[in-house]
């Protein structure tokens, strides 16, 4: 399924530049749908059909609402417009207060410093080490570093920091967990192509496999699966996935295949 695609445009943003200018490219212009897939969690959804093409590729933020709004990932830089009128639809804009990402990457952080410049009292909140390593240097104003299990209190959500280096990407790896819904933000895990519902029930895992077959986007190390399967251990209601849908269901279990799928390539690769 989807081995036809070809690598050369797998990631290419030059559509989204034309749109989000304004330059029509004869196709149906992009939009952004937003979708309450937990209470107060709201994914902000937007399918770019010419990344991976054919199958198309979503790019998702996560807004938690609270007394501080938070948002998961800000997308790239040229989608700015788009999440920030989605956003637009929740919340005032200017109201968010926490700006959060996995890692140092286009489509995690690349608006980052838009949503400094329109919202006044936002700051990052990331990894200590990301922190050290970039955000310190490309973020308009001083980041919260984290630690390892550190909590933000939004006020009404609770969103635990947690360290995942190098998982799937990144040495300055991480992810958000919301306690009170049991939401996990599982940033790039599970990424899979094409366009779904914003909220499912059946199997992820498999198409998560076949996305690793084709982009091999995982940093393959020997914590790998170790780290994963660490993350099968919360209470989990809700995995939140950056490209693909959001899961409910039993969310340890698809921890559990998918970080056995990543141990077998580990050591498929250490043994070749
Ligand atoms: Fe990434
Ligand atoms: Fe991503």
């Amino acid at each position: 399924m989807f081995t036809h695609i070809d690598p050369a445009v797998r990631f290419q943003y030059t559509m989204v530049y034309l749109e989000t200018e304004g330059r029509s490219t004869g196709r149906n212009a992009m939009n952004t749908r937003v979708n309450e897939i937990a209470d107060g969690v709201y994914r902000l959804s937007t399918f770019v059909p010419e990344v991976a093409a054919p199958a198309g590729f979503t790019f998702n933020q996560f807004l938690v609402v609270g007394d501080e709004p938070l948002l998961f990932h800000t997308g790239p830089r040229r989608l700015f417009p788009l999440v920030r009128e989605a956003v637009a639809r929740v919340i005032e804009p200017a109201a968010l207060r926490w700006i959060t990402f996995g890692h140092f990457e286009a489509d995690e952080c690349g608006a980052m410093n838009d949503w400094l410049a329109v919202a006044p009292n936002a700051q990052v909140a990331h990894g200590a080490l990301g922190c050290d390593v970039s955000v310190n240097d490309m973020a308009d104003r001083p980041p919260r570093p984290l630690t390892d299990g550190e909590i933000i209190d939004i006020g009404g959500k609770r969103l635990r920091y947690l360290e995942t280096p190098h998982t799937p990407h990144g040495w300055d790896a991480g992810l958000l967990y919301e306690e009170t819904a049991g939401v996990l933000f599982c940033g790039d895990l599970f990424t899979q192509v094409g366009d779904r519902p914003a909220l499912v029930e059946d199997d992820i895992v498999e198409a998560a496999i076949t996305a690793e077959d084709l982009f091999g986007y995982s940093t393959l190390n020997p914590d790998m699966g170790r780290t994963i399967r660490t993350l099968a251990g919360l209470e989990l209601a809700t995995l939140a996935l950056m490209h693909g849908p959001s899961f409910t269901g039993d969310g340890a279990a698809a921890l559990g295949a998918l970080a056995a799928d990543y141990d077998r390539r580990a050591e498929a690769r250490r043994t070749a």
